[in-house]
């Protein structure tokens, strides 16, 4: 491998690498407080894999970069999630992830960060890498599987308290309001849109023009695979408002892979709104705009809203408990939180699975205690 490229790739699969026993130590605590075994075992399941993939990264770095990769690996060990003094290298792996609403959602949007983010790397001319990543990805679909089915469950269960007690309130009826899960909505979709870095970046371009990533489903793509001819737009922020600028594509190569993200994520909204259709409701989820409450590239330091409107900081914090879950919200949910563990039972928060696992049945014992 060429010395120059060298470094690039190692901080590709550092960075990776750096995700995979960062959402283990986020979700460390959840067990004690399983819904069900099901969940439980679901759990267990998407723990033992993002461990696995962090054995894969380190695989890497210890097979391929010497000795700089074998101090690397150790500093993945170090490194841990909310550590105020050595934290994980990306934003929304130092988030916490204290309730089992938080964990659907992050599995259903953080991992969904981390298929586009598999899906550039499946891409790389860095053979073990691509070979890895491919196998990491399906993994990765069960984890979004998890999510999308979690987030169907407790919708659901709020659609029938909704209307068993005709009343938007489901709290005092042990369910999670609809605005609740709206507002974890969009914490988890702004946090998670903030992995994909800058709009404009040159060492997205640098990766992509030596071979490091390529773009999502890159053999899809009807161009050269070169793009120095191309230009495409990204969002800016100016004269306090959204709009698009022209760019070289190369240099949209993160805002690209951005959009298809979106575009996927949208697939859940409607998902859960049949859900709530189904039930007769007549209210709706939906994603916030892109730039609301991003903290990288273009949005951040603006105040942007839930529908893209760029207002003042004044404005905006006024109205911060409107849009993110506060602490009233968090609390509700984690009083909530207390642990299912006889077969067949479920936590009265959240619909049952619509099946088993493995051709089981739903009141199958998922995980047995000694
Ligand atoms: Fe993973
Ligand atoms: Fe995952």
């Amino acid at each position: 491998m060429p010395g120059e490229y060298r470094a690039d790739l190692q901080r590709l699969i550092v960075v990776q690498g750096d995700t995979e026993p960062a959402s283990v130590e986020q979700q460390r605590r959840l067990g004690g407080t399983a819904p069900s075994l099901y969940d439980l075992r679901n759990l267990f399941q998407v723990n033992v894999e993002e461990g696995r993939h962090l054995w894969a990264m380190v695989y890497l770095l210890h097979a391929y970069f010497g000795r700089g990769g074998r101090d690397e690996a150790d500093a993945l060990l170090q490194r841990n999630s909310g550590d105020l003094d050595s934290p994980r290298i990306l934003g929304a792996f130092n988030e916490e992830t204290p309730d089992w609403l938080s964990f659907f959602m992050f599995t259903y949007f953080t991992d969904r960060d981390g298929k586009y983010q598999l899906g550039t790397l499946k891409e790389s001319a860095f053979d073990p890498l691509s070979r890895t990543c491919e196998f990491m990805l399906k993994e990765e679909a069960h984890h979004m599987f998890v999510g999308t089915t979690g987030v169907d469950r407790v919708v659901a269960r709020t659609a029938e308290l909704m209307r068993e007690h005709d009343t938007d309130d489901v709290a005092p009826h042990g369910g999670i309001p609809l605005d609740v899960i709206q507002k974890y909505v969009n914490f988890h979709y702004s946090v998670s849109l903030d992995l994909f870095g800058s709009e404009r970046s040159t060492n997205a371009a640098n990766y992509f023009t030596a071979g490091l990533k390529g773009r999502w489903q890159e053999e899809r793509r009807r161009d050269d695979h070169v793009l120095t001819e191309d230009a495409a737009r990204i969002d800016v922020v100016r004269d306090g408002e959204v709009t698009t600028e022209e760019v070289p594509a190369l240099l949209a190569l993160n805002n690209d892979l951005r959009r298809e993200y979106v575009t996927d994520c949208e697939s859940g909204m409607k998902r859960w709104n049949r859900v709530l259709d189904r039930a007769g409701i007549e209210r709706r989820l939906a994603l916030p705009h892109v730039g609301f409450n991003r903290r990288v590239g273009a949005f951040a330091g603006h105040h942007v809203t839930p529908r893209g409107d760029v207002v003042g900081a004044d404005a905006w914090e006024a109205n911060r408990e409107r849009w993110l879950p506060g602490e009233a919200d968090k609390a509700h949910v984690l009083s909530l939180m207390r642990p299912v563990y006889e077969p067949g039972r479920i936590a009265s928060w959240i619909a049952p699975p619509a099946k088993g696992i493995n051709d089981k049945p739903v009141e199958y014992e998922y995980v047995r205690f000694p």
